[in-house]
């Protein structure tokens, strides 16, 4: 729905409301956008009252629980409702990450197509959108993780004392040399789940810092949970594969999952270009990549070659940079986009950002007016984990 002489739309929801109350949600203003309103002390018209309840968690299709950065799972029921009018039939989720927005493009009936840049997304794709489950099942895996010895290997003489416990590295150093006997066609279902694992017993979910220490030490916890951490990677990885035989729906199934291209590579004949970059914070000259989050989950994708990846000068035993072409400068992020948008000339084009932080609201509400004749911005609250703000999500959809 598209309104105003000046075809702009600006849209903002509390995101309880919306939820709870889907057809009764609040439209604090639908007007044309009036620059001074995005001020960088606020937008004017913003609802920083907004309030986010656990209950009213709005995941409306059944994809499987993620503990990814950036992550749209728990914005779902939103970009639904935004995607939902947009005309076309082919799609592409440009940084596809954990695959949600690529799995809920697919439901609303566009022909997907789903990128990231690493390996380990690629892999993990590859799982949820086949139908690998139905290639190995529950009885297999199970015969696969008892026929895993721990063993002396890579792992084990490489991150001794940074991320896992040496009987873990040991254990999957063992998962890793049993790998190879498994049929090839396989290999996905099962690093994607060992992936999971090994996220879920890391505190923070991440590989950014070396901090096995908080495993063994005795405070009380904020971080993730001591018992989550501490249970076997059997366990995790059994769950993990019951929730991605939950997610493998027919539909789902037919999503194409490129090789893992830079997004700025990927060739042109798109209706719907969906862009979910990483964001970057005004307030730090660094943000963290997601190769400085994820390395040790690229490693295990490239298991053959990880030795030779690493940078020996590393204290966290990372991969070495420059690695592809992950997008890492928030300089460059502007004219990225903007380099986007000229290549698929023609087709609609959503962005997800949070607001308030690097490229502006307003910068980048500019860009896509420059570039399209219709622009909406709608905005979200939404609570992070780990995290006491409750920054604005913001979607820009121009056509
Ligand atoms: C904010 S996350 C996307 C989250 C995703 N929409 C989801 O719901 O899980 C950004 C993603 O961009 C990927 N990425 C970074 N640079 C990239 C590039 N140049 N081309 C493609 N993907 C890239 C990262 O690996 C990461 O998965």
């Amino acid at each position: 729905m598209w309104e105003g002489e000046a075809n702009v739309e600006f849209v903002e929801k509390d995101v309880r409301e919306a939820s709870l109350k889907p057809t009764e949600g609040r439209v604090k203003s639908l007007r044309p956008f009036a620059m001074q309103s995005l001020s960088r002390k606020g937008p004017v018209f913003a609802d920083h009252n907004s309030i986010y309840s656990k209950e009213a968690r709005p995941d409306d299709i059944s994809f499987p629980s993620t503990r990814f950065y950036g992550s749209k799972r728990r914005q779902l029921t939103w970009l639904r409702e935004e995607f939902k009018s947009l005309e076309g039939v082919t799609a592409l989720d440009a940084f596809g990450g954990t695959g949600a927005v690529s799995h809920l493009l697919r439901d609303l009936g566009w022909e997907t197509t789903y990128n990231d840049i690493f390996e380990f997304n690629i892999i993990s794709a590859r799982t949820l959108f086949s139908d690998s489950t139905h290639r190995l099942s529950e009885d297999t895996l199970l015969k696969f993780l008892n026929r895993v010895r721990p063993t002396e290997g890579f792992i084990t003489a490489t991150f001794e004392g940074l991320y896992f416990t040496t009987q873990e590295n040991m254990w999957l150093d063992g998962f890793m040399a049993c790998l190879p006997s498994e049929l090839e066609k396989n290999r996905d279902l099962l690093l994607h789940c060992l992936f999971q694992a090994c996220l879920k017993k890391r505190p923070f979910n991440l590989f950014h810092r070396a901090n096995l220490n908080l495993r063994h030490s005795e405070m009380p916890v904020q971080f993730g949970n001591r018992s989550t951490w501490n249970k076997s990677f059997d366990t995790h990885i059994l769950t993990t594969y019951r929730e991605v035989q939950l997610a493998q729906t027919a539909r789902a199934q037919s999503i194409q999952v490129t090789s893992g291209l830079c997004a700025g590579k990927i060739a042109p004949g798109f209706d719907l270009v969906y862009l979910d970059p990483p964001y970057f914070k005004r307030a730090k000259r660094n943000t963290e990549t997601y190769l400085e989050r994820y390395h040790f989950l690229e490693g295990l994708a490239r298991y053959d070659e990880w030795p030779s990846l690493i940078d020996q000068n590393s204290s966290l035993r990372a991969i070495k940079r420059p690695y592809r072409l992950e997008w890492t400068n928030k300089q460059e992020l502007l004219v990225n986009l903007q380099h986007m948008i000229k290549k698929h000339s023609g087709a609609k084009f959503a962005l997800s950002y949070v607001a308030d932080e690097e490229p502006t609201e307003e910068e980048l509400f500019n860009l896509f007016r420059e570039n399209f004749d219709r622009v909406r911005l709608s905005r979200r609250s939404f609570n992070r984990v780990l995290s006491k703000k409750r920054p604005f999500e913001i979607l820009l959809i121009g056509q």
